[in-house]
């Protein structure tokens, strides 16, 4: 079964109409306003949308979220059975603080095909190979870079790896300065910085580290069709994230991910651009009208394309 590819405009457009409803907010400090209008404009569109629709990654549980909640039914009933996956505005202090970077992104598969991730974060690893066992959660970073240099036939000093700055990633990060590999240090945003490895214009090689569960089985979405590496790893360190992971059906809470085992079968990915970042750029206005950039992926088509779009409000 494939996911029909008259779907790909129609999801388009959610991201699209939310990067557009959260870019009144670009540079107001205030990102729970960005997000709600990106929240408020996803639901809406997805309703439209004549599928049986599942949210399977969202805004949270139902005690939290009352939109876009873990479970939510959306769509019209009325086409196929569909798992979605979304993240209304993934680098909320981006848009606050009008800083690049800024997306709105869904990922969709068919039912059962799309890992039900609790919001917790996972330990993460992808890169530009199409093999397993050349990157590894399981191996150091010393190990990582050195077999991803025998692989891509380059020297540590000529690969560059994309790591969020936080505390937790001092040890890679040291050890990447021992090694000489050039670092991207991103401050937020790894749903992007996951998919730098994805195409050689972006000059990302491997990206590593620790971030968000949600957004790990987000840019898997793309990263498969793009036939890039991913695993992850979640880690629960609170006693309600182990129940909630329980509650999700996950009994092996240390299990390691494979890419093939956060998406299966068909997918579409859409990341469109709130404010210019690498992937795509922001929103730019003309004469009333909003034009926006988003990177989208098919995976039966092997479609990976930045597709241009005028929105009217
Ligand atoms: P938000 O858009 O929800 O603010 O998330 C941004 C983000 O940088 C994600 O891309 C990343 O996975 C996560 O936050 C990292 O979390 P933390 O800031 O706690 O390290």
């Amino acid at each position: 079964m494939t996911i029909e590819q008259k779907f790909i405009d129609q999801f388009v457009n959610v991201t699209s109409k939310a990067a557009v409803a959260s870019y009144s907010y670009v540079g107001k400090k205030d990102k729970i306003a960005a997000d709600k209008a990106a929240v408020d404009s996803i639901r809406n569109d997805l309703n439209q949308i004549d599928i049986k629709g599942k949210i399977v990654i969202g805004e949270g549980e139902l005690d939290e979220a009352p939109m876009l909640y873990i479970g939510e039914k959306v769509g019209t009933n009325n086409g196929p059975e569909i798992d979605i996956a979304v993240d209304p505005l993934e680098g909320t202090n981006f848009a606050a603080n009008n800083l690049p970077g800024a997306l709105s992104v869904i990922a969709i598969a068919e039912k059962n095909n799309l890992f039900h991730a609790p919001e917790t974060y996972m330990e993460k690893i992808s890169a530009k190979v199409n093999e397993k066992g050349v990157v590894d959660l399981d191996y150091s970073t010393r190990e990582n870079i050195f077999n991803l240099c025998e692989y891509l036939n380059k020297k540590p000093e000529s690969i560059t790896a994309c790591v969020m700055d936080r505390p937790r990633h001092k040890d890679i990060i040291d050890e990447l300065n021992i090694l000489g590999v050039k670092i991207k240090l991103i401050t937020d945003g790894d749903v992007s910085g996951a998919l730098l490895v994805s195409d050689d214009k972006y000059g990302v090689d491997i990206f590593l580290g620790i971030g968000g569960g949600p957004e790990g089985v987000l840019a898997s979405a793309a990263l498969d069709t793009f036939e890039c590496s991913f695993q992850g790893r979640f880690l629960f360190h609170t006693e309600e994230d182990k129940r909630r992971a329980n509650k999700m059906g996950i009994t092996n809470l240390s299990k390691k991910y494979e890419l093939d085992e956060i998406v299966k079968g068909d997918s579409i990915f859409c990341a469109t651009g709130i404010t210019s970042g690498d992937l795509v750029s922001g929103i730019i206005t003309e004469n009333n009208k909003f034009i926006t950039e988003t990177l989208v992926t098919h995976k039966s088509t092997g479609l990976k394309k930045i597709i241009k779009k005028v929105v009217n409000r």
